[in-house]
């Protein structure tokens, strides 16, 4: 099959179309086909091997691989057809149309691959292409993981930092969902996309700090590594909630002091993976309450250009590959807003 390949960390160039063998499945796992898959930060950073959070950089390192990646073949959200199963496969038919996540085992940039049949593998939603459901499962998971530890009750204020990007998009539209009022910070460029998705109210952190306004939040979510925390959480009402979905280790152990002697609460955690979470988000899709914000949509062998546009940011939305480009075009209408 031909796959993305990198064997050394470095720029977009170290990515390279390649031959490799096709994966066979085990008894209990599942090969499928993968029609799209999402580029994302974290494969930019798996790629370059450089961190804004630098506190797990040694853990990963020995996980990912210490002189060069163990793992060749980068990705890790797709969306594709099951084409054979184990032996002992019960949840799964070929012919299944799914979304999910590979997790550490990566490998989304193939034309197949191989996972458990417990792996996070959903149902893919019906009313989306390919492309723009491999858009879904790092944002949406990540999203609905925070706004539900998070506990939003309508009408509360909500305020994303980092609205724009994969995962904040998605908080945004879930928070919504949920009846908060949505305060969005981002670049201005994102402005009229997270508007779209249900923010109410937007803030260029170009520009403007949302610290110095004289607004106070019930929940705070924030993507954004460096991100001043004390200021946050003074913008917090008495029993607000602050979610850090990107902390570095001054975040990490002043969230304990936090949570132990204010009367505000601090998360900070990776959300988890699972199937019974994209059912739940095929749902939501179905019922129009999520959309899949797809910017652009690359044939494979132009992965390194995908991310580079990754890296530029000038994004609005999520970047794609896909090994057949007739899978390429997303059906709505959000690319028009370039
Ligand atoms: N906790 C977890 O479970 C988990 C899971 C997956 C990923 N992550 C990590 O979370 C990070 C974000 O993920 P993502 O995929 O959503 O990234 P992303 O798509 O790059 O989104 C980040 C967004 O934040 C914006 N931003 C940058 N600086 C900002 C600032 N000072 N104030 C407000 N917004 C700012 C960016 O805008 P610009 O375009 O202007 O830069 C971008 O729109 C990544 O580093 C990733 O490794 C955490």
């Amino acid at each position: 099959m031909k796959a993305v390949t990198y064997t050394r960390y470095g720029g977009p160039d170290v990515l390279h179309l390649a031959d490799v063998p096709t994966p066979a499945p085990g008894d209990r796992e599942v090969l499928i086909r993968v029609r799209a898959a999402e580029v994302t930060k974290s494969d930019c950073e798996f790629r370059s091997f450089r961190y804004s959070v630098k506190w797990f950089w040694l853990p990963l390192r020995i996980a990912v691989g210490v002189i060069r990646p163990r793992r060749s073949i980068l990705g890790m959200y797709f969306a594709g057809e099951v084409v054979s199963v184990g032996g002992r496969v019960t949840r799964f038919v070929p012919g299944d149309q799914v979304y999910g996540c590979t997790g550490l085992r990566l490998g989304a940039y193939g034309e197949y691959v191989v996972l458990p049949e417990g792996a996070a593998i959903g149902p893919k939603p019906r009313n989306m292409t390919f492309a723009e459901a491999a858009a879904v499962p790092l944002g949406g998971l990540n999203a609905l993981h925070f706004m539900r530890r998070a506990g939003i009750e309508p009408g509360e204020q909500v305020l994303i930092n980092g609205a724009g990007g994969s995962i904040g998009a998605h908080a945004v539209q879930i928070a919504h969902s949920m009846g908060a009022h949505v305060t969005a910070v981002d670049h201005r460029i994102k402005e009229d996309l997270v508007r779209r998705l249900g923010a109410s109210d937007f803030v260029d952190y170009t520009t403007d700090d949302v610290t110095t306004m004289g607004r106070r939040f019930d929940v705070i979510f924030d993507m954004v590594a460096g991100s001043p925390y004390r200021r946050l959480i003074g913008k917090l009402q008495p029993g607000g909630r602050y979610l850090h979905g990107n902390p570095r280790l001054s975040v990490l152990l002043r969230s304990v002091l936090t949570t132990r002697f204010t009367d505000k609460t601090v998360t900070v955690a990776f959300a988890s993976e699972t199937g019974e979470d994209l059912a739940k988000l095929t749902e939501m899709i179905e019922a129009g309450e999520i959309q899949s914000i797809v910017d652009r949509v690359y044939p494979m062998a132009e992965a390194a250009d995908a991310h580079r546009r990754v890296e530029t940011e000038q994004r609005l939305g999520a970047v794609v590959i896909t090994p057949d480009e007739r899978d390429g075009p997303p059906a709505d209408g959000f690319r028009n807003l370039e």
